[in-house]
């Protein structure tokens, strides 16, 4: 997160949540980086009751705005349906894809249904087949940007850096401005999913990151019309100035915020998390295959769960920002692996809950 993007954080108004909704796990590619293990053959996902009954309980959870993502959310055939039931409570949902196969007669169904797109492209069309384990990928997802443009859609690329496309970063803000592309927001390749067994040359240091921040500097000066954004990490001096951006207000930062989390992530599964779905499954708000959004939410903020994730927010804050030597830092990441770190459980005198299935047990020394 740049600077901008946490102050427009602080600028939300306190009640607000910006729910990110996994529709699918299913998808019609299966790349190299993904942090989600998409892939074809997935269980379809959340059924279109429960995004109903999703939808009904969004507005007294106090969420205001809804993101699709997955998996590939253009693989649901109801999800035009799905949008409806949002709109039902006035929330205009946008969507993240992939931008391949998107037909036109969906496309048709989505005007005017969807407040913006966000489509992948990951860096020239070398870089972007790889990553996508498709040949010609890069192709069809431009000529998709270019469909959607024509609509008039709110269009916002996503790239994701790896080394492979660290140093041509340049081409890709190029390529978006020929293609009169107003919004670009770059992401550091996250260590999840099959990115976990990608081969180590394609992973940034912490050294790579000062150079991602350099050139997207540049770039902010090169393209002064163009949205450029850095997801993923945060301005270390603003969160050190403002704590109760992330959630760890120590009484030194009087901005009033909220302690709740402003962002929560629903999985495939329904499976409710604080912020991102990486973090121990300690946290998890509960499963809205189960009960309302609203309910969770509310039980949640009572529940000795949210003191905890108010203490690993300062943990996280004391033991590692604090220190921090470089301007960004990866917040939400250190979120996750402090979660599932032996040494925080015992910062707080208590044992870390056994972890089943597939997430993994980190040590932060
Ligand atoms: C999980 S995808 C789902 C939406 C859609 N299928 C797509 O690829 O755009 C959402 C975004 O996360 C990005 N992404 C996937 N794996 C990632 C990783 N390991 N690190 C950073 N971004 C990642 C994708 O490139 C995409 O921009
Ligand atoms: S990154 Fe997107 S397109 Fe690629 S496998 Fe994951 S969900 Fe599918």
């Amino acid at each position: 997160m740049t600077q901008l993007e946490v102050r427009e954080l602080a600028d939300k108004k306190q009640d607000s949540i910006v729910l990110h909704l996994l529709l699918t796990n299913r998808c019609n590619l299966q790349c190299n980086h993904c942090c989600n293990d998409s892939q074809a053959g997935e269980p379809e996902g959340l059924s279109m009751e429960i995004c109903k009954s999703l939808a009904d309980s969004c507005r007294p959870a106090g969420v205001t705005a809804v993101h699709f993502t997955g998996g590939e959310v253009t693989l649901r055939r109801d999800l035009v349906t799905c949008i409806e039931h949002f709109a039902a409570v006035g929330i205009k949902p946008g969507f993240f894809t992939n931008g391949i196969n998107v037909s036109d007669q969906l496309l048709q169904e989505l005007d005017g249904r969807i407040s913006a797109v966000s489509v992948s492209v990951d860096g020239p069309q070398q870089h972007h087949d790889y990553l996508r384990a498709l040949p010609g990928a890069f192709d069809r997802t431009i000529r998709f940007i270019a469909r959607v443009k024509d609509m008039g859609w709110h269009c916002l690329v996503q790239c994701t850096v790896t080394q492979g496309n660290l140093r041509q970063l340049d081409k890709v803000a190029e390529w978006a401005e020929s293609l009169g592309l107003s919004r670009l927001h770059f992401t550091p390749l996250e260590l999840a999913g099959r990115a976990t067994v990608m081969p180590e040359r394609e992973r940034l240091t912490v050294k790579d990151l000062h150079l991602l921040f350099d050139t997207i500097a540049r770039l902010k000066g090169d393209y002064p019309e163009m949205e450029i954004g850095l997801r993923g990490m945060s301005d270390t001096t603003f969160i050190r100035e403002h704590p109760c951006n992330v959630y760890a207000c120590q009484g030194s930062c009087h901005e009033g915020r909220s302690s709740f989390p402003r962002d929560l992530v629903i999985t495939s599964d329904g499976t409710v998390y604080p912020l991102i779905k990486d973090l121990h499954p300690f946290f998890q708000l509960g499963n809205v295959n189960n009960r309302p959004l609203s309910d969770l939410v509310q039980e949640f903020e009572r529940s000795d769960r949210f003191m905890v994730f108010q203490l690993l927010c300062k943990y996280v804050f004391q033991e590692m920002i604090s220190h921090y030597p470089y301007p960004l830092f990866p917040w939400l990441a250190s979120l996750g692996l402090a979660s599932r770190s032996e040494k925080f459980w015992s910062s707080i005198g208590r044992t870390m809950p056994p972890i089943e299935g597939g997430h993994r047990v980190l040590s932060l020394d």
